[in-house]
């Protein structure tokens, strides 16, 4: 019997977060997720997790910022949240929101969000506003909106209280393997989630927990690279939708992060994307969104570039679960077909037992 339930980030980090003393926490004991070991995909090379940001309470690392903002908002007397997203921060802050007893506006890119996404916004009651803009255009307008108007919490990253929360996660790796992996490898879209881990462990190093900092990799697609590439993204393409982001809100803090760790950015294909996205459930039973399959895609080419040895350690972040984005998995998951038989025991025998399936 462990001694006392996980009680959430804000409870658990309480003295590590910059929040009112008085600040009742909005959580849905988020946190405290898996790492996963998954050696399966680091033949001769190093140790690998998998930091299974995909179990939180709304499926995606998003919620660890998202108890922290919002407990703010609400502390401060907010009556609504207000984002921009590619979908899994809305989908984060709808369910905050709600929590809290708030109201949530989220602005969506038209046609561009993963379905799990956008119906987790509108089951949880957000306002939902679509706009024929790509993400950045979103941000752009949502952030002038919130300027004008004190009383609406803006949670995008943007907000400094969504980094603080995300930083937990890098508290959990250096928890569980009881020193500081020897590199963090992560999708990067609006440049918040590798900014929070940097954050995190620089944190952990100034409080004696770890005595360096594990070199972070940001991982973009090739359509959508502005930090690879040193140039904004005006039309940003990938199937990874949730990082079709081609103008990075928090770009400075992220060269930061790779600069100070020593680590870099890179940037890969679709098609290599898709690959890891087949690859993880079937080889390691992981199902993961599209955007998180980059992190293990680009894990998969520094490994083939001899970046590690086996005495490494590293861990590649899983932010969304692969159920968020039915459309994507009915397109490229391929095989694994349902194979209609008729209600019989012979046609059931030969399904179970024949020889078809291979
Ligand atoms: N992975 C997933 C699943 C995401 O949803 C995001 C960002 C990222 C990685 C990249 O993180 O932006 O901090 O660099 N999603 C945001 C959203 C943009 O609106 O849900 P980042």
């Amino acid at each position: 019997m462990s001694a006392s339930p996980w009680p959430g980030v804000v409870v658990r980090y309480r003295e590590r977060l910059p929040l009112p003393a008085g600040a009742e926490p909005v959580t849905l004991l988020e946190g405290n997720t898996p790492l996963l070991p998954a050696d399966a995909l680091s033949p001769g090379g190093p140790r690998l997790w998998l930091k299974l940001e995909s179990m939180n309470p709304t499926a995606s690392f998003k919620d660890r910022g998202m108890t922290v903002a919002v407990t703010a908002a609400r502390a401060a007397g907010a009556r609504t949240v207000v984002c921009a997203s590619t979908g899994n921060t809305a989908a984060s802050a709808a369910a905050y929101a709600a929590r809290a007893g708030m109201a949530c506006v989220v602005v969506l890119p038209a046609g561009a969000v993963a379905q799990g996404k956008l119906l987790q916004a509108r089951a949880a009651g957000a306002r939902t506003v679509a706009i024929e803009a790509g993400f950045d255009g979103a941000l752009a307008l949502v952030r002038e909106v919130a300027a004008l108007h004190p009383e609406i919490a803006l949670v995008n990253s943007v907000n400094p209280l969504r980094l603080e929360g995300q930083k937990t996660a890098a508290f959990e790796i250096v928890d569980a393997l009881g020193r500081a992996p020897t590199a963090l490898v992560l999708p990067v879209g609006n440049a918040g989630n590798i900014s929070a881990y940097h954050r995190g462990f620089e944190e952990a190093r100034r409080l004696g927990w770890i005595d360096r900092l594990p070199r972070l990799f940001g991982v973009q697609a090739a359509g959508a690279a502005p930090l690879v590439d040193g140039a904004e993204v005006e039309h940003p393409e990938t199937v990874a939708s949730a990082i079709r982001i081609g103008r990075p809100a928090s770009a400075a803090l992220a060269r930061e992060a790779v600069r100070a760790t020593g680590g870099a950015f890179l940037k890969v294909e679709d098609r290599e994307i898709l690959a890891a996205y087949r690859d993880l459930p079937r080889r390691l039973g992981v199902f993961a969104e599209p955007a998180s399959a980059a992190a293990v895609a680009g894990f998969a080419r520094l490994l083939a570039q001899g970046t590690w040895g086996p005495d490494d350690d590293v861990v590649a972040v899983i932010t969304g679960h692969g159920l968020k984005d039915p459309g994507t998995a009915e397109g490229e998951l391929g095989g694994g077909e349902v194979r209609r038989v008729p209600a019989e025991r012979a046609a059931v025998e030969e399904a179970i037992l024949g020889e078809a399936w291979v």
